[in-house]
């Protein structure tokens, strides 16, 4: 069998692979359902699904679309970020966060984390603000809330449009407001690999109705009416194209897997957080790693677990210690390279190591260990003692 093909495999003794959906025979009942009902695209699922997230997290609406990356673009759309602006985020991100802003024609603005919770700093922020910054993207990443406080009244004090980046923060809260209803919008990620998944996917929530509209509308060609209006028995085929949108609507054949995944979400969310407190308690007699932080009074929606190796314990650095992982058949993954340093960025900004230090500093030394409801407690264990037994091998 080929490498790749490897990572594709079952888990099984050999292979405990570094993500695995949990899918089930309800999903496969609401995609087919969806199927031979005739509503391929946007129809009730969404509609419900919609309806599902926005009971979830408490906010007055939701909406559907086909990526986190959508969402984001639609987002600073409609908070009117444009050509010339500023958008202040962090460079400890995905791609998605950064391309979004250059899609409107504004620039991003890296302000670096605060080391422990690889998340933006608010200092920094405050830092980063000129008078062409329009809005602040943070990105709770592995599923930890930023510090919203002190970004929201910085915010504030500006006049700026807060977006939160929450692909990997459904089922997160701070001090019990869940993620989803802190800011102008919140973008969630229903990716493969997601805490829910449709596969592709991702939803928009806010508490603004008039933003809702827009987002809504921009989502589909900025058409006056949807599909779904201009289809069912009480619709009208007119529509008008209000103002120039996306093609970025959601399909009911996802909705229905979401429908799925959201029914299961409380149970699969449990087993997340039990899974990464026996990393915590089991890791922790190992000194060769830094295990990731907590925030006193936020939920983290464990949607990674980001291990980091303590500098000067080692002979091998985290690439290796990767190598050495995957010969004994354990997936990892990495979250994330910092995106200043990627080539695109050093060539259109001039971006060089060194700006961001911390954000360098803590991609460097992270790996993300395999985190699924499906992970068996024996493989868990199994990646446990595969780390102990490395970390013994090349100690320095
Ligand atoms: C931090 C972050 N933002 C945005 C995205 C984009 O999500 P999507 O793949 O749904 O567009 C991802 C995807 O992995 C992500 O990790």
């Amino acid at each position: 069998m080929r490498r790749s093909d490897r990572t594709m495999r079952r888990p099984g003794d050999s292979w405990i692979p570094y993500y695995l959906p949990q899918t089930g025979r309800e999903e496969v009942r609401q995609a087919t359902e969806s199927i031979r009902s005739g509503w391929l695209t946007t129809g009730p699922k969404v509609h419900r699904l919609e309806e599902g997230i926005r009971r979830l997290v408490g906010a007055s609406h939701a909406i559907g679309v086909n990526s986190c990356t959508a969402a984001l673009h639609l987002a600073l759309a409609a908070c009117g970020v444009g050509r010339g602006d500023e958008v202040i985020t962090s460079p400890y991100t995905f791609a998605a966060t950064g391309e979004t802003i250059l899609y409107q024609g504004a620039r991003p603005v890296f302000a670096d984390i605060v080391p422990e919770t690889l998340n933006i700093d608010p200092e920094a922020i405050a830092r980063a603000v000129t008078r062409r910054t329009r809005a602040i993207v943070p990105v709770h990443i592995a599923g930890l809330p930023c510090d919203m406080d002190p970004i929201l009244s910085i915010a504030r004090r500006h006049g700026l449009a807060v977006i939160e980046d929450a692909a990997h923060a459904l089922g997160a809260d701070l001090r019990g407001r869940p993620v989803g209803r802190l800011s102008n919008v919140t973008c969630f990620s229903f990716y493969a690999t997601k805490n829910l998944t449709t596969g592709e996917g991702g939803m928009m929530t806010t508490g603004d109705g008039r933003l809702a509209n827009r987002l809504r509308r921009l989502s589909l060609h900025g058409l006056s009416r949807d599909a779904w209006k201009r289809y069912t028995k009480g619709g009208s085929w007119k529509y008008d194209v209000v103002e120039m949108g996306y093609k970025y609507n959601m399909t009911d054949v996802a909705a229905g897997l979401g429908l799925a995944q959201l029914a299961r979400f409380p149970i699969m969310q449990r087993r997340r957080g039990h899974l990464a407190r026996r990393y915590g308690t089991m890791l922790r007699g190992c000194e060769a790693f830094d295990l990731p932080a907590e925030s006193p009074g936020a939920t983290h929606a464990w949607h990674l677990y980001v291990l980091r190796i303590r500098p000067g314990v080692l002979r091998i650095g985290r690439d290796e210690l990767i190598d050495r992982l995957r010969a004994r058949g354990i997936g990892t993954s990495v979250h994330f390279l910092p995106l200043h340093l990627h080539s695109f960025y050093r060539k259109k900004f001039g971006f060089r190591r060194g700006d961001f230090p911390h954000t360098e500093r803590e991609s460097g030394r992270a790996l993300s260990l395999p985190l699924y409801p499906a992970l068996r407690t024996r493989h868990q264990d199994r990646v446990i003692e595969t780390l102990f037994d490395l970390a013994r091998r090349y100690r320095r």
